[in-house]
């Protein structure tokens, strides 16, 4: 435990690894550069590669310590380690005063463990999301749990997320409601302006992402041949930036390479995903980031998954949950497309994630605990205290 003197900045690690958490931090990291609070230290594991670089301009700062361990097809178990050893080494170089994970990735576990093992509290931002099935989405559920265990800061994006929190015996003044930062970014950058959309024709124009763990191999392969029997309507352009995981693309691509009504593409900069979802008429993913965003934008979201934990966005009716099932999908997407009553109700459905000033929020309660006579430690209370 310890106070802050508060002339001097917080120095604040942030540790990102894929493109989702790129882009949920960006925000963190701005705001920091704006004030004289924090000194932000970002740390890049290189989790991702191409689809990281791509995001990292947003972050306005450079990333001062990049690591490499990404490997092709590597095991979450290698992958888990090697974060772990490297993160470790970097901490215990540089000393922040506190670590900033955002989500559930293997970065954000292994960033929340290795500064467990180096006595660093820990923020969590993107906090308290939960499936309750411990494998689905896999191996994220658990990520994030055992994220909980360890944070000391929850930044929890809604009520419903916090609740799950303090359910687990965490601490209730260790649990912010803030808003997700994913609206901050997205407003941010559709302010800056200049994307280009990937949409080519006039046609009813549907977006698609797809890359779960739990949804490759066979599954996906059928999603895949339910988009092409979609685009042999005949009036609908489908686009499909191709995540970059050779899993992904070993199961889309020999279905949709070159079907006539499908565009794949490469993964797209943030300022032109933000234009090509501004200019689509529908979503279909598996992505949780996307599933914030499309309701956001008032565009209509069928979540190509068994379980969501942003059952948020379900519920006040901007988004479906039709499972993996190839059949569903045709339905429900010719439904959209053919019932403009059911497609008018989705897309005034509203935006249950925020106001756009959730970085702020984060920012203002941790400065507040640097500089006020309360713990910053580990954890300051609760079931699994080590005050
Ligand atoms: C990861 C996250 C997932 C998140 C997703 C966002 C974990 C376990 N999963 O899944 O929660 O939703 O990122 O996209 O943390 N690859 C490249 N270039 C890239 C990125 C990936 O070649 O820029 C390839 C590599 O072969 C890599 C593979 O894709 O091994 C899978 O990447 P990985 O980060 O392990 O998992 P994702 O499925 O991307
Ligand atoms: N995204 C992007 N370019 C693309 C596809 C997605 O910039 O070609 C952005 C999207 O706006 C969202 C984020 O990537 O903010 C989602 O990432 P992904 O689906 O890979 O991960 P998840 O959110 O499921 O963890």
């Amino acid at each position: 435990m310890s106070t802050h003197p508060s002339a001097v900045p917080v120095r604040a690690m942030l540790v990102l690894g894929t493109r989702p958490e790129a882009i949920k931090l960006a925000p963190v990291v701005r705001e920091m550069t704006l004030g004289a609070q924090f000194e932000p230290v970002v740390v890049t594991t290189g989790q991702h590669r191409e689809m990281l670089h791509q995001m990292l301009d947003m972050l306005g700062v450079d990333t001062r310590i990049a690591l490499d361990v990404m490997r092709t097809r590597q095991q979450l178990s290698d992958l888990t380690a090697r974060l772990v050893r490297e993160l470790g080494q970097v901490m215990r170089e540089n000393r922040p005063d506190l670590v900033l994970v955002q989500g559930d990735t293997t970065t954000a576990l292994a960033g929340a463990l290795a500064a467990f093992y180096e006595k660093i509290p820990v923020a969590h931002v993107e906090a308290g999301l939960r499936t309750g099935v411990l494998d689905n989405p896999f191996p994220e559920e658990l990520n994030r749990s055992l994220i909980s265990r360890i944070a000391r800061w929850h930044f929890a994006p809604t009520a419903a997320a916090a609740r799950h929190l303090t359910a687990e015996g965490i601490p209730a003044e260790q649990v912010f409601t803030t808003g997700n930062t994913v609206v901050d970014n997205l407003l941010w950058v559709l302010d800056q302006g200049t994307g280009t959309s990937a949409f080519r024709t006039d046609a009813r124009r549907i977006l698609v992402t797809l890359h779960r763990r739990e949804n490759q191999g066979e599954r996906m392969r059928d999603m895949g041949r339910a988009l092409t029997r979609l685009a042999g309507r005949g009036d609908v352009e489908i686009v499909l930036p191709l995540h970059k995981s050779p899993a992904v693309r070993d199961a889309l691509l020999p279905e949709l390479a070159g079907h006539p009504g499908i565009s794949l593409v490469e993964p797209l900069g943030y300022l032109d995903f933000a234009a090509t979802l501004a200019d689509c008429d529908l979503v279909l993913t598996d992505s949780g980031g996307i599933q914030e965003e499309a309701p956001s934008l008032g565009k209509p979201a069928l979540v190509l998954r068994t379980t969501t934990e942003r059952p948020e966005a379900v519920e006040a009716g901007a988004a479906r949950l039709i499972g993996t099932d190839p059949q569903a999908l045709v339905t429900w997407t010719e439904r959209l497309l053919d019932d403009p009553a059911e497609y008018q109700r989705m897309k005034g459905a509203g935006n249950p994630f925020g106001d756009g000033k959730a970085a702020l929020r984060v920012l203002a309660q941790l400065a507040e605990d640097f500089a006020a006579d309360v713990p910053v430690g580990l954890t300051a209370s609760g079931p699994y205290s080590t005050a």
